[in-house]
């Protein structure tokens, strides 16, 4: 397996992640909101995203585990980490690599809903609605992208390419 082509660069991902940035600053400027990370393959784009935040802001971590080897979901979703902050009344922004099939983040909303938050919204950097199994939206979103497997900035195949600093596609 290599790459077959790039389809998001480096600066195409930092300048919609500055983007975004200045979106969230601005609707959650009085808020403190606390930023939910999704491990593992959020990692990338929650440490850019919150470093383009320019107010008061917390950070947890959230793990999901969707078991299904390569580049198919097993639609069954298991939680592998909690969070650690109090919720309740709290304002969360739930931080994701990719909206696909939508069974994990329907899964991971679903369990921070449960904490009661005073809300929650859904920042993803890619979506990938072709492929949409649940019903779910993101509230924020960098880039939209066809129904193709890619991998680089976080999201892996069997576990390597998450430290590609571009979002490529893989050669069949
Ligand atoms: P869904 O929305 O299908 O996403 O529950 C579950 C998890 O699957 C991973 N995923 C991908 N990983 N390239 C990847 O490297 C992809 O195109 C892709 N689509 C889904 C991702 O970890 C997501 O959280
Ligand atoms: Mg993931």
């Amino acid at each position: 397996m290599e790459i077959d082509r790039i389809l998001l660069t480096q600066e195409q991902l930092q300048t919609r992640i500055r983007e975004l940035g200045a979106i969230l600053s601005a609707e959650y400027a009085e808020k403190t909101p606390v930023f939910i990370g999704v491990l593992r393959g959020a990692v990338h784009f929650f440490t850019d995203l919150t470093l383009q935040f320019s107010h008061p802001c917390q950070y947890d971590f959230i793990g999901a585990a969707s078991y299904g080897d390569g580049t198919q979901t097993s639609g069954r979703v298991q939680l592998t980490k909690d969070v650690m902050t109090e919720l309740k009344g709290r304002h969360v922004v739930v931080v994701e690599d990719i909206l696909d099939t939508g069974l994990t983040l329907r899964f991971v909303t679903d369990w921070l809903k449960s904490k009661q938050p005073a809300s929650l919204k859904l920042c993803v950097l890619l979506d990938k609605p072709e492929r949409r199994r649940a019903d779910i939206t993101a509230d924020y979103i960098g880039f939209t992208i066809p129904n193709e497997f890619v991998v680089g900035y976080g999201l892996d195949y069997q576990e390597l390419y998450r430290n590609l600093p571009y979002i490529g596609v893989l050669k069949p």
